[in-house]
């Protein structure tokens, strides 16, 4: 009897079925009411008391042994079907990883760099922490500038000298100190300013600033630049007007308005019925950002711009609110790769 037990042990033992039906005939060949282990135990309750005890113990272990293996195999065969491990369809799709797309921001920058390319501008970037000097003095703003208030600028409080630079025209500092006229770039970057977030303004931002040094530059030649820009920008039929303002760094310093191509310049709730739409802010170099840098302002000229992205593509998609850019909503965002 013990052999038989031993015998069974091994087949149980060595049993590896490929199919659930394979499963099922060995339970029935070995638990089943003629089973081998059926018939062992009818034998068994022949046994005189003192074999029972000794075969007992073996008996029973090889009954759970034979229910545990038949579970566990059941068990590894269902979930090898769950996980197509059995039978793979391959001619089955496969499921569509999704693929990002280019932030909005990120294309109308390159865009706007595009455009200045094509007239020849190089491209310049700087840090976005800065010391005073690049972002103010050298820029010739008064040391009693609201800009330099703590309202307006984010500070780093161990050093007041260090800032967030507030606009992109503190690369145009580092470009003059360290390269010779003519100077032809732009400077795409984030600001930072310290305003309370709404639809129309932000504490993170970007701007395009441009730059043109050379013998004799003239507002004729800014005036040009920037219509080409537009044109391109926003359409062929596009006009533009400059508006006199105030720069510390221009003299003089303009406004420049596009017409709105929503309305086509007839006035709507977008240009808020004027038929014109604020783009940037321009100017001549003052003589004496040209001197702080170390460029000779009696033979040199320049103009420069800035413009702020989100408000270039807002205009130029119709986007009421700013904070749609840094929300990241992917329904959102998605609108414009087919733009481009
Ligand atoms: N830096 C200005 C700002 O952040 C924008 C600007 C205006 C840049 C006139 C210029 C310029 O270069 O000439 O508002």
């Amino acid at each position: 009897m013990q052999n038989k037990i031993n015998d069974l042990l091994k087949k149980v033992g060595e049993f590896s079925p490929a199919t659930m039906a394979e499963i099922e005939d060995f339970r029935i060949k070995i638990l089943g009411k003629k089973g081998e282990l059926t018939a062992l135990f009818e034998e068994f309750k022949t046994l005189s008391g003192e074999q029972k005890k000794e075969l007992g113990k073996s008996i029973n272990e090889l009954k759970n042994k034979a229910l545990n293996k038949i579970n566990e195999l059941k068990e590894m065969l269902d979930k090898g079907s769950d996980d197509a491990c059995g039978e793979i369809d391959m001619s089955r799709p496969a499921t569509e990883s999704a693929i990002g797309t280019r932030h909005p921001i990120s294309l109308v920058k390159n865009e706007i760099v595009g455009i200045f390319s094509r007239l020849g501008f190089t491209t310049a970037e700087g840090p976005e922490v800065e010391d005073d000097w690049h972002v103010f003095s050298a820029l010739n703003f008064p040391p009693e500038h609201p800009a330099r208030d703590m309202q307006d600028t984010f500070f780093i409080e161990r050093n007041p000298d260090i800032l967030l630079r507030t606009h992109t025209s503190s690369i145009q500092v580092r470009v003059m100190q360290n390269s010779r006229p003519p100077i032809r770039v732009v400077c795409p970057g984030r600001v930072f300013r310290n305003e309370a977030i709404s639809y129309r303004a932000h504490c993170i931002f970007h701007q395009v600033e441009g730059l043109y040094i050379d013998e004799k530059v003239s507002f004729t030649d800014l005036k040009q630049t920037i219509l080409y820009f537009a044109k391109e920008m926003f359409g062929e039929e596009t006009a533009i007007r400059m508006r006199p303002s105030y720069f510390p760094f221009t003299e003089p310093s303009a406004e420049v308005d596009v017409s709105c191509n929503l309305c086509g310049g007839k006035g709507c709730n977008v240009c808020k019925g004027t038929g014109w739409l604020e783009i940037m802010g321009c100017g001549m170099v003052d003589p004496n950002v040209l001197e702080a840098c170390g460029i000779d302002s009696k033979k040199y000229s320049g103009f420069a711009f800035g413009m702020g992205v989100e408000r270039i593509a807002m205009l130029k998609y119709g986007v009421k609110d700013l904070r749609l850019y840094f929300e990241n909503d992917i329904r959102f965002l998605k609108q414009f790769e087919a733009i481009y």
